[in-house]
C-alpha cells in the first residue's frame, strides 16, 4: 500500500508510491499526433505508452495507427510505402491493411504456396480524430485486435457551449514519468513559486483557499466556484463580460484535466492531457475553445503569450526535478494541498484493481469534501 491515510503523511513521513505508480494505464484513448501533422500519403511516426506507432490517413482521409514494427523481421513500417490502403514494408515488401494490420501480400511466396498469410497481422490500434488530434485506443502493447471495436467509448471531447468559437492548441514535452507530469498539473501549491508574475500572482498574494470537491466517474471535480480573486486575467474577464465568473475543474483518468470558465453567455473551455510517451517522457497537450470576444484577440493573446510561458515554467521545473528524481523516487504528500495527487494514485490503483478482478471500479473519493490550503 502506498500512502497511509492516517495523519502520518501530514507529519511529513516519506511515503513509497503505491502499486500503480509508475505504471501506464492501458484501455484508454491517447492523443498520438495533432491532426495537421498527418497529411496526404505520408507516414508519420509517433509513440504512446512506449509503443512505436506509424500513423497515416487512408485515401478517404480516415486516420489509422499501426504498430511500427513489421511482424516479419521487425523492420519499422514507417520506412515503407503507402498507397492509401496498404502499407508496404520496405525490407521484403510484405503488405498490410492500414486499418486492421492484416497481411495482404507476401511477394516472396510462389503461386503454389499454402501459407495462410492472411492470418498474419501487424499490430493495429483503433484510431479516431477529434478536437484537432488523432487519438489511438491503447488496449495492449502488441496492438492485438479487440473483440468489439464498436463497444469502445468515444475519444474524449472538449466541451463547447455555443456554435461559434475560437480554438487553440499548445504542447510541450515533459522529461518525467506520466505520474509526475499529472500531479504537477493538479498541484495548487507551486503557483506562487513557479508562476510568479506581476499580472498573475506572487508569494505575497498567497492566501487561504477552501475548495469543494466531489467524485465523478473515473475522477473528481472541483465544484463550480468563483475563480481566484488574486489573479489579474480573471479580473479582466469580469470587466469584459460584466458577469461573475465560475470555474469548474475536472480530473478524469487516465490523464485529463478539464477546466471551464463561464461568465453569463461567455465561456472558455480547456483540456490538458499528459500523455506517456516513454517511461521517462510525457507530452502535455493543451487545447482551449472560447467565445469571449472572438473578434478581438484578447483571449487568443493571453493563450498564445501567457500559455507558452506557463507551460515553459512547468517544463523547466520538471527538468530540474528530474535531477533529484534520479536519486530519490519517494515522495511526501502532505495535507490537503497534495490530496488531489493522492486521489490520482488511488484512482489509478482502483482502476488497475478492477482490470485485474473484472469487478466494477471502486471510487476512492467518498462524497463531497472540502479541501483547504494556502496558495
Ligand atoms: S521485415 Fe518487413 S517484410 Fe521483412
Ligand atoms: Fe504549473
Amino acid at each position: 500500500m502506498y500512502y497511509d491515510s492516517r495523519p502520518l503523511m501530514s507529519e511529513g513521513t516519506p511515503a513509497k508510491p503505491a502499486d500503480g505508480s509508475g505504471e501506464m494505464l492501458w484501455g484508454f484513448w491517447y492523443p498520438a499526433l495533432r491532426s495537421d501533422q498527418v497529411r496526404g500519403r505520408r507516414l508519420r511516426r509517433a509513440r504512446l505508452l512506449d509503443v512505436p506507432l506509424v500513423v497515416g490517413r487512408d485515401s478517404s482521409e480516415k486516420p489509422f495507427a499501426l504498430r511500427d514494427i513489421c511482424p516479419h523481421r521487425a523492420f519499422p513500417l514507417s520506412y515503407g510505402r503507402f498507397d492509401g490502403g496498404l502499407v508496404e514494408c520496405a525490407y521484403h515488401g510484405w503488405q498490410f491493411d492500414a486499418h486492421t494490420g492484416q497481411c495482404r501480400h507476401i511477394p516472396s511466396l510462389t503461386s503454389d504456396s499454402t501459407l495462410k498469410y492472411e492470418r498474419i497481422y501487424a499490430g493495429s490500434f483503433p484510431c479516431q480524430e477529434r478536437d484537432g488530434y488523432i487519438w489511438a485506443f491503447m488496449a495492449n502493447a502488441e496492438g492485438r485486435a479487440l473483440q468489439a471495436t464498436d463497444a469502445l467509448p468515444p475519444p474524449p471531447e472538449l466541451p463547447t457551449f455555443s456554435p461559434h468559437y475560437r480554438i487553440a492548441h499548445l504542447a510541450a514535452d515533459l522529461p518525467c514519468s506520466v505520474d509526475h507530469g499529472i500531479i504537477g498539473l493538479m498541484d495548487p501549491a507551486h503557483g506562487p513559486f513557479v508562476h510568479q508574475a506581476w499580472w498573475w500572482r506572487s508569494r505575497r498574494s498567497i492566501r487561504d483557499k477552501a475548495k469543494q470537491f466531489e467524485p465523478i466517474p473515473n475522477g473528481f471535480r472541483m465544484s463550480p466556484h468563483a475563480p481566484s480573486a488574486n489573479s489579474a486575467p480573471y479580473k479582466l474577464l469580469k470587466l469584459i463580460t460584466g458577469a461573475p465568473a465560475t470555474t469548474t475543474i475536472d480530473f478524469v483518468l487516465p490523464n485529463q484535466r478539464f477546466e471551464q470558465i463561464r461568465a453569463g453567455r461567455y465561456w472558455l473551455s480547456s483540456r490538458t492531457t499528459v500523455t506517456p510517451i516513454r517511461r521517462d517522457l510525457c507530452r502535455l497537450d493543451f487545447v482551449a475553445a472560447w467565445n469571449i470576444l472572438p473578434w478581438f484577440p484578447m483571449v487568443s493573446l493571453i493563450l498564445h503569450v501567457l500559455g507558452p510561458r506557463f507551460i515553459q515554467q512547468d517544463r523547466e521545473v520538471i527538468e530540474k526535478q528530474s535531477l533529484g528524481l534520479q536519486h530519490e523516487d519517494r515522495m511526501m504528500l502532505v495535507d490537503d494541498a497534495d490530496r488531489q495527487a493522492r486521489w490520482y494514485f488511488e484512482l489509478k490503483a482502483c482502476y488497475l484493481e478492477s482490470q485485474r478482478t473484472g469487478q466494477p471500479m471502486r471510487h476512492p473519493v467518498a462524497g463531497p469534501v472540502t479541501l483547504r490550503w494556502r496558495s
